[in-house]
This record gives C-alpha cells, structure tokens and sequence, in this order.
C-alpha cells in the first residue's frame, strides 16, 4: 500500500476563508470555513478590499483550526495546497502569500490549485469510487463549464457560458427582484412558494454550439418582465419570478447535460460549484440522468459552495503528478479551467 498523503489546502479565493487537511485526495480530516457573507450582505455583494482584510484577519486561525481538528501539525503534512486562481486578486494573494510562509518555514512542498478543477474535485471528497473519465457541470458565481473530465486535472471544455455564469445570473436576479445577498440561496428559498410556470422565460441557446450557455439573456428577460410590469402599474410575483427564473435556469442546465451524455456517449455525470446547491437543479439533474440509465454524482451543499477540502482533494493529484509551485507563485485572478499558471 501506498505511503498515506496528507494535504494542508487553503482557500481564499472569494468572501470564504477556508483550510482543511485531506487525506490521499479522498479524505476529509477537517474542514475549516470561516464565511464573510454577513459582512458582504450589508453591501449587497462582495467588497474585495474588505473581503481581503478579513481573510487578513482570519487565515491563521482557520489553518490553526483546521490542523488541530485533524489532530496534525504542520510537520506532518506532505504538501501544502493553495487556490491561485482565478478568483479576486487581492484575496487569492493573502492565500497564496500564507502558503508560501507555511511551505517555506515547515520546508514543504507547495502546490498551486485551479479553483475550478478544485470544485470539481470535490465529487472525489464525497464519492471515493469515482474516478475518471466522467462529465462536469461545474456552476459557480464566477463560472460555467460543461467538461468532459478525461483524468484528474485534465478536462475537455464541451461549453461554456458566453455571458454571465448561472450563479451571476441567480445574483442579478435576486437584486432585481428585492431578495439581496447571496441570491442563489435566496431565490431557492422564494421560488417554493412560487409557479415555476407562471412566465415563460426564455431559454437561450446556439445552435452552432450546442453545449454554450448564455444567462444574460436570460436575466434580461427577467429585467424587462419587471419594467413592462411597472410601466403597467401591476406589481408583481417575487415568488413566481423567483421560481419561473429558477425553472428556465435549470432546464437550460438539465437540457445541455442531457445531450452531452448522448453526444459523447459517457454514462456519468457530475455536477460541481456553489449552484450545485441548488434542489431544483439537483433533482432535475438527478431524474434526467435516472431517465437515461447514467449514474448522477453531486457533492454535499457544505463542498459545493467554497471549501478549502476541494482544494486539498485537487491538490493532491497534483501532487500525486509532481507538480510543485515555486516560492515565487503569484494570484492569477483569470486562470482558465485546465490552465497552468
Ligand atoms: O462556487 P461558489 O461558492 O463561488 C464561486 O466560485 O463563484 O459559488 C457562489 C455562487 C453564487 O452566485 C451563489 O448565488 C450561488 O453560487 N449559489 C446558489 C445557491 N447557493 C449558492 N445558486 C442557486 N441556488 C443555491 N442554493
Ligand atoms: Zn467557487
């Protein structure tokens, strides 16, 4: 048996703080996160300077945290990983600037992880069985992938959204409609009380790119629903919009995966990032792939949002392939998913 390979990630991409300890790219040992939403909240979205103070604030206690829920030290680590991109530049940089401190004063090995390929992995944190080749839907804030995932860390990118990610979509909309910050959360929530078939939202799409995406024709859509309806003086339904947004959002979703399994001929598919939290999308997911005898994999809503044990999983294949990152690694903030920085 192979020696056993622990991880120390840090995440520090976006409004998450975030450190874990994994074992063989397959174990959580902890899972540290410390969340700024509330902070944000206050301002209706991200603030980047105050998002990386805080991570200022907090990165050593999560690492602190996260070692001792382990019952490790930084010595008995094998490597330490750390999110450089893509994300916001000046929180990247607290993560990636405290892995360099740790690896350089413990003497270990760094490794530099792709946040995409991170949320991605985190099928391998809540599935240990799964191994590739297999399909992705990777649905975050900043991103939308359909990926055909032929090793770790490898992808073929199938589409991508042209336009707003799925989970901007849910943001913008939720801001439209009055529910604030985070919107995804907020517009599952409001949508169960709604009819999802109460306006016909669009459903955009290319037909000389099948598996793309555009979601900003779609929020548009939303956008001029509730123009027309002010102009007419009507009000309208948050619970109807909430949930007809929702219901176009997840058959643009359920629809694209569909015909990649046919197109490609896989029998899996993997959904992966924030949206991924999602019932609906999940359960539409889930019935489309029971429907077409193809096994459906999702990880647990704690490792779809943003999680350092993602990165500890992602980390470890690199690791594994013997990718090491220089002491002079920098943030990449537009790192594209299978790229080396
Ligand atoms: O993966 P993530 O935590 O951060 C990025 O890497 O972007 O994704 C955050 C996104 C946000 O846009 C948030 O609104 C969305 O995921 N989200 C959801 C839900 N929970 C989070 N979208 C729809 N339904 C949810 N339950
Ligand atoms: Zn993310």
């Amino acid at each position: 048996m192979d020696k056993e390979i622990k991880i120390l990630a840090i995440e520090s991409s976006c409004d998450e703080t975030a450190a874990a300890v994994v074992k063989n790219g397959r174990e959580i040992c902890s899972n540290i996160i410390s969340s700024q939403i509330e902070l944000h909240t206050l301002y209706g979205g991200v603030v980047p300077e105050i998002a990386s103070r805080k991570h200022m604030e907090k990165i050593d206690q999560v690492v602190s945290a996260a070692l001792k829920e382990a019952g490790e030290t930084i010595q008995g680590m094998d490597a330490i990983a750390v999110t450089y991109g893509p994300g916001l530049v000046g929180a990247l940089l607290v993560g990636v600037a405290h892995a360099k401190a740790y690896a350089w004063a413990a003497g270990k090995p760094l490794v530099g992880v792709n946040h995409i390929e991170g949320h991605i992995a985190a099928n391998f944190l809540q599935y240990p069985e799964l191994t590739p080749p297999f399909l992705c839907l990777v649905v975050s804030g900043g991103h939308t992938h359909l990926v055909r995932v032929l090793d770790y860390g490898e992808t073929e990118i199938l589409g991508r959204s042209r336009d707003d990610a799925a989970g901007e979509a849910f943001d913008k909309v939720a801001r439209a409609i009055g529910l604030g910050y985070p919107g995804g959360p907020k517009i599952e929530r409001a949508a169960k009380d709604g009819d999802a078939k109460a306006i016909a939202f669009p459903r955009p799409g290319f037909s000389d790119a099948p598996f793309d995406f555009s979601f900003s024709g779609l929020k548009s859509a939303v956008l001029n629903y509730l123009n027309e309806c002010k102009m007419k003086g009507l009000s309208y339904s948050q619970a109807d919009v909430a949930a007809s947004f929702q219901a176009a959002v997840t058959d643009i979703l359920t629809e694209r995966a569909e015909l990649a399994l046919s197109e490609t001929g896989e029998k899996r598919l993997a959904l992966a990032g924030g949206v991924a939290s999602n019932s609906a999308i999940r359960s539409s997911l889930q019935a489309m792939c029971e429907a077409k005898g193809a096994d459906f994999y999702v990880p647990a809503p704690i490792l779809c949002t943003d999680n350092a044990a993602m990165i500890g999983a992602a980390g470890y294949y690199e690791y594994r392939k013997g990718n090491r990152a220089a002491l002079n690694l920098n943030a990449v903030p537009g790192l594209k998913i299978g790229e080396r920085g």
